[in-house]
C-alpha cells in the first residue's frame, strides 16, 4: 500500500506531458510563444489564401471566380483574420519569447493565464471560419461591421461577434501578464529607462489593449442585443443611432492601428542598432515619442467618420489631431536614420526587413497624412487609395517588422542559422511583390475606384492585373520563408551564444540569459 502511495507522489513529482499534452498544459513562455507563433503564421496564410481569391476575382473586369455574396465574406473575413488571428498574435508570440529574457524574469507573471490567453485563440478563429458553412454564411459588410447591415446579417456574424469576444479576452489577459510582467519581474537595475525598446513599445502596447478592447467587446455587445434581444442601440427608428457605433468601434479601432505597429516599431529599434553598430540614437526620446504617439492615437477616431456627417470644427479638430501624431512619428523615423548614420552597416536578412520596413511605412504614413485632411478623404473615402495607404502601414509596416524580428532571433530561438541566402531572396521578392500589389492601388483609388466590389470599369483594369500579379507573386514569396524557417528548425550551422556579430560590441552585463539591447549606458548590476 505504501508503495503505491509513493509511487502515485513520485509520479505526480516528476510528471512531464510528452506530445499534445505537453503543449496544451506548458506554463513556459517560449512554448507558449512558440504556439502563438506557428498559430499566427497559419492565420497569416488562412487570411492569404483569402486575399488571393479576391485578387483573382479581381484579374480582370467580369470575371466570375466566386460570387458577389462571397467576395464580399472574403473580404471581411480576410481583414478580421489578418488583425486578430495573424499580426496581433504574432507580436504576442514575441512578448512572450522576448520580454522575460530582456529584462532578467525566469517567465511571465502568470505562467497559467498565458496558457489560457493563447489556448482561447485556437477555438476563436475555427468559431469564426465556421461561419462560412452556416446558413447566410460569414459576415460580409466589411470588417468594420457597421450597422445597420450587420444587424440584418445572418448567424455568421453572431459566431464573428462571440469569436471577437473571446479573441478579446485573450488579447486583455495577455496585455494584463505583459504589465504586471514588466513592472514587476525586472532584474536588479534594470530600471525602465534601460529597458530594452522592443519592451517599452510592448509596455504601451498592452496599456492600449487593455483600454481598448473592452470598447470593441462593448460595441460588438450591443450589436449582439440589438440582433437578438430587441435592442435599438444603433436602430434610429427605435430611438438609436447606427453613427454611434461608428464613433465606438473607432474608438477601438484607430488605437488598433498602433497596438499592430507599435511592436513592430520596437523591434526595428533592436535590429537597426545591431546591425549598424551602434546604440540607438536617442532612446529617451524614443520612449516619449511612444507614450506620445499611444495618448494621440486615442483622439483621433473619427478621421475615419468624415462622409458620416460632422461639423466642421469636428472636422478641423479630428484632422489636425490625426496630423499631429506624424510629429512623434517624425522623430521615431529620424532616430532610426541618425541611429544608422555613420555606422558600420550590414545587410543581413533583418535589416533588410528593418530598412524596408523605414521605407514603406513612412510611405504609408506619408498617404495617412494625406487621408486626415477633410477635402482629400472625402473623395478618397472607401476607395483603393485607402486599402493602398492601410496596406501600406499594416504588410510593410507589421508584417516587415515581424519578419525582421522573426530572422533577428530565430537563431536564438532554434539554436541553429538561417539560410541567409535564402532569407535575402525572402526579402527582395517581398519588396518587390508587395510595391507591385499595393502601389498602383494608389492610383486606382485616385481615379476612384470603390472598395469591397467584386467587378469594376474597364478602365481600371491595367492595374488590377498588375496588383493582382503582385499579390500572387507575394503569397508564393511566403512558402520561401515557410522553407527557411522549416529548414532552420531541423538544423543548419549552430548558432553562436552572441548571433549577430554587431551585437557583440553593444554587450551588457547582467546574468544570463544576456539580451540584445539598446542602451545608452548598461544597467547598474548589483
Ligand atoms: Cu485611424
Amino acid at each position: 500500500m505504501a508503495a503505491v502511495h509513493d509511487h502515485d507522489v513520485a509520479h505526480a513529482h516528476d510528471h512531464h506531458p510528452s506530445g499534445m499534452m505537453r503543449w496544451m498544459m506548458t506554463t513556459n513562455h517560449k512554448d507558449i510563444g512558440t504556439m502563438y507563433l506557428w498559430f499566427s503564421f497559419i492565420m497569416f496564410l488562412t487570411g492569404g489564401v483569402m486575399a488571393l481569391t479576391i485578387r483573382a476575382e479581381l484579374f480582370q473586369p467580369g470575371l466570375q471566380i466566386v460570387n458577389p455574396e462571397f467576395f464580399n465574406q472574403l473580404t471581411t473575413m480576410h481583414g478580421l483574420i489578418m488583425i486578430f488571428g495573424a499580426i496581433m498574435p504574432a507580436f504576442v508570440g514575441f512578448a512572450n519569447w522576448q520580454i522575460p529574457m530582456m529584462i532578467g524574469a525566469p517567465d511571465m507573471a502568470f505562467a497559467r493565464m498565458n496558457n489560457w490567453s493563447f489556448w482561447l485563440l485556437p477555438p476563436a478563429a475555427l468559431l469564426l471560419l465556421s461561419s462560412f458553412f452556416v446558413p447566410g454564411g460569414a459576415p460580409a459588410g466589411g470588417w468594420t461591421i457597421y450597422p445597420p447591415l450587420s444587424v440584418q446579417m445572418g448567424m455568421g456574424m453572431d459566431m464573428a461577434i462571440f469569436a471577437i469576444h473571446i479573441m478579446g479576452a485573450s488579447s486583455i489577459m495577455g496585455s494584463i501578464n505583459i504589465i504586471t510582467t514588466i513592472l514587476n519581474m525586472r532584474a536588479p537595475g534594470m530600471t525602465l529607462m534601460k529597458m530594452p525598446m522592443f519592451v517599452w513599445t510592448w509596455l504601451i502596447t498592452a496599456y492600449l489593449l487593455v483600454l481598448v478592447m473592452p470598447v470593441l467587446a462593448g460595441a460588438v455587445t450591443m450589436l449582439l442585443t440589438d440582433r437578438n434581444f430587441g435592442t435599438n442601440f444603433f436602430n434610429a427608428a427605435g430611438g438609436g443611432d447606427p453613427v454611434m457605433f461608428q464613433h465606438i468601434f473607432w474608438f477601438f479601432g484607430h488605437p488598433e492601428v498602433y497596438i499592430m505597429i507599435l511592436p513592430a516599431f520596437g523591434i526595428v529599434s533592436e535590429v537597426i542598432p545591431t546591425f549598424a553598430r551602434k546604440p540607438l540614437f536617442g532612446y529617451s526620446s524614443m520612449v516619449y515619442a511612444t507614450a506620445s504617439i499611444a495618448i494621440l492615437s486615442c483622439i483621433v477616431w473619427a478621421h475615419h467618420m468624415f462622409t458620416a456627417g460632422m461639423p466642421v470644427t469636428g472636422q478641423l479638430f479630428f484632422m489636425y489631431a490625426t496630423m499631429l501624431i506624424a510629429v512623434p512619428t517624425g522623430v521615431k523615423v529620424f532616430n532610426w536614420t541618425a541611429t544608422m548614420w555613420r555606422g558600420s552597416m550590414t545587410f543581413e536578412t533583418p535589416m533588410l526587413f528593418a530598412i524596408g520596413f523605414i521605407f514603406l511605412f513612412t510611405l504609408g504614413g506619408f498617404s495617412g497624412v494625406i487621408c486626415a485632411v477633410v477635402p482629400i478623404d472625402i473623395q478618397v473615402q472607401d476607395t483603393y487609395y485607402v486599402i493602398a495607404h492601410f496596406h501600406y502601414v499594416l504588410v510593410s509596416g507589421a508584417l516587415f517588422g515581424i519578419f525582421s524580428g522573426a530572422y533577428y532571433w530565430l537563431p536564438k530561438w532554434t539554436g541553429h542559422m538561417y539560410d541567409e541566402t535564402l532569407g535575402k531572396v525572402h526579402f527582395w521578392l517581398t519588396m518587390i511583390f508587395f510595391n507591385l500589389t499595393f502601389f498602383v492601388q494608389h492610383f486606382l483609388g485616385l481615379a476612384g475606384m470603390p472598395r469591397r466590389i467584386p467587378d469594376y470599369a474597364l478602365q481600371f483594369a491595367d492595374f488590377n492585373m498588375i496588383s493582382s500579379i503582385g499579390a500572387f507573386g507575394f503569397g508564393l514569396s511566403q512558402l520561401l520563408f515557410l522553407y527557411v524557417v522549416l529548414k532552420c528548425i531541423r538544423g543548419g550551422a549552430k548558432a553562436p551564444a552572441k548571433t549577430w556579430e554587431g551585437g557583440k560590441t553593444l554587450e551588457w552585463t547582467l546574468p544570463s540569459p544576456a539580451p540584445y539591447h539598446s542602451f545608452e549606458t548598461p544597467p547598474v548590476v548589483r
